[in-house]
């Protein structure tokens, strides 16, 4: 921050970071920032009413992306991260540019950073939705810290339902993820083959313990979820929007979703490795 800029108050550090995705698989960055940043207040948005973005035009992908952040602008949010591969892929400028000067992170660099300190041969393979993969922002943020990576992207789109029905394990899934990866880690000879696997999509690291199995246990898999957490606190550090919570007290969690509070509920259980109670989720129309 520089120094002609006015002290941060201590209520806008009270404020909560709001995050979004378009479903629940924004909750394991949740569960990642709230790890490291026990002290914040979080406010989470699920879209469940659009769900999947993952198959819409960039065009829809914004649209939807910003009347989600409108709403968490609306409520207050202190600093804005998106929880969601493809809208962060799609949407990022135009968040930026449409809310400054409010914070707003994504989870492409964090998850293209994790990858790069991740990988001995700079064969790097991502897991995507079709529209991240089409857009090719990992593989661009790669690039840029990795010139000499060769980075596959394939399109998994079926493991965003799985997630959301709570099918993390099981012949389906198997078979899923042998059908998607097999010609990448088991077709390739050695010297080919991607020594990392990103998990560029905030669903799918529900499924990475069965990907360990099908990829081989030599493949590292990274998600973005810890590497976001890291840049959501160094940037609240920056510029100075940390909570300072008296006695080690806990931050506070609202979760609100465009749809079905019921359903939300159940499946938000598998992400956050915990149950969520009824009365926790708000129904709200965006
Ligand atoms: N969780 C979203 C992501 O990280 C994708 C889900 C969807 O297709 O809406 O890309």
């Amino acid at each position: 921050m520089s120094a002609c800029q006015p002290p941060v108050s201590a209520p806008d550090r009270n404020r909560p970071i709001g995050l979004f995705d378009s479903g629940i698989g924004g909750l394991t960055v949740l569960r990642a920032i709230k790890a490291r940043l026990p002290q914040e207040h979080l406010l989470y948005l699920g879209d469940t009413a659009r769900l999947p973005y993952g198959t819409k035009s960039r065009e829809t992908i914004v649209r939807y992306t910003l009347k989600a952040a409108q709403k968490l602008v609306d409520e207050g949010v202190k600093m804005l991260v998106v929880a969601c591969n493809t809208a962060t892929s799609a949407a990022l400028p135009s968040l930026r540019e449409h809310f400054a000067p409010l914070p707003v992170l994504g989870v492409v660099e964090p998850g293209a950073q994790a990858a790069v300190n991740a990988t001995r041969n700079g064969r790097i393979a991502v897991i995507a939705t079709e529209a991240t993969i089409a857009d090719g922002a990992y593989q661009r943020a790669i690039s840029r810290l990795l010139p000499e990576a060769s980075v596959l992207g394939r399109p998994c789109t079926l493991f965003v339902p799985l997630a959301e029905e709570g099918w993390l394990d099981g012949p389906v899934v198997e078979g899923t993820a042998h059908r998607y990866l097999d010609d990448i880690f088991q077709g390739a000879d050695g010297a080919e083959r991607p020594d990392t696997l990103v998990l560029g999509c905030t669903h799918f690291p529900l499924f990475a313990s069965l990907l360990q199995r099908v990829v081989g246990p030599q493949v590292h898999i990274v998600d973005s979820a810890a590497t976001t957490a890291q840049a959501v606190d160094e940037a609240l550090r920056r510029q100075q929007l940390r909570r300072q919570a008296a006695g080690g007290e806990r931050g506070a969690c609202r979760f609100l979703t465009t749809d079905n509070c019921r359903r939300f509920v159940r499946t938000a259980g598998f992400f956050l490795g915990q149950p969520l109670q009824a009365g926790e989720v708000e129904l709200v129309n965006i």
